[in-house]
């Protein structure tokens, strides 16, 4: 018992204070088309004002970058396998311009799980794009998270949270400030055929749930709310409980 309790102890005492967190960003929000520069150097200096008291990663989605290669590679006949490698390469490229805006822009970004979970450090901000063919980076974030123990994962796209419905398709959609885990998988599963594009990838929703790491959504674009998300604050979006 003495033994327990001085274990328990010594596991306060040299536990790490410091929060981890994986940020899945979305291409579309990461390149929108217009103001790209401005945008992406705020969102560098809001993440690295962050940095030195969290343990950071970010996944970049491919965005316009992606479905570009992957329309003109499918008129050109290629195949799914040869389409998701062009679109690894789009995330990547995007995980590079982020990098460049923090001021470490490597000559090739982390491109395994593990790398990216070993880079991360207090002070140190880990970026990188996908992995390899058959998911999106939704799901790389969710495997970085699981090999960080990552105390959440903040997705952050161009919908401001999950919605009863698709909101651009039907007004009477409704926000959903908070949901479990085990209903974002019906929405992800049942609703989207398990469609690796639907609100988060399936595959990343099965991981979360399975390592309890919460998920929060919100709009990229809103820095006030994406940085309380990451912060584990209260935020305008929607929270998604995996435990
Ligand atoms: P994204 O993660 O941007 O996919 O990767 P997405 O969900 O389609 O994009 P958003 O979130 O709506 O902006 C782009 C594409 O790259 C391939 C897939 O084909 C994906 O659709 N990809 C990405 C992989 O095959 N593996 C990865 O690890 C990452």
């Amino acid at each position: 018992m003495i033994l327990c309790k001085l274990a328990c102890l010594l596991n306060v005492l040299v536990s790490d204070p410091t929060d981890s967190v994986v940020v899945s960003i979305g291409g579309s929000i990461l390149v929108p088309g217009n103001n790209d520069s401005e945008y992406i150097a705020r969102l560098a200096e809001m993440l690295k004002g962050l940095a030195d008291g969290t343990r950071l990663a970010v996944v970049c989605g491919g965005g316009k970058t992606a479905r570009y290669y992957a329309e003109v590679g499918g008129a050109l006949g290629g195949d799914t396998y040869q389409l998701d490698i062009l679109g690894i390469g789009a995330t990547r490229l995007n995980a590079q311009l982020l990098s460049l805006a923090l001021g470490d822009m490597p000559d090739r970004v982390p491109e395994t799980v593990e790398e990216t979970a070993e880079k991360a450090a207090p002070g140190r901000i880990a970026v990188m794009g996908g992995t390899e063919p058959g998911h999106t980076t939704d799901a790389v974030a969710a495997m970085v998270a699981k090999a960080m123990k990552a105390d959440r994962i903040v997705n952050a796209t161009s919908v401001d949270a999950v919605y009863t419905d698709d909101p651009r398709k039907n007004p009477e959609a409704k926000r959903i400030p908070r949901m479990t885990v085990s209903q974002l998988g019906d929405i992800v599963y049942k609703e989207h055929g398990a469609s690796k594009s639907s609100v988060f990838d399936p595959l990343g929703v099965r991981i979360a749930k399975e390592n309890r790491v919460d998920i929060m959504m919100v709009d990229g674009r809103d820095l006030v709310e994406l940085r309380k998300a990451i912060l584990g604050q209260e935020f305008n979006g929607t929270f998604v409980d995996s435990h």
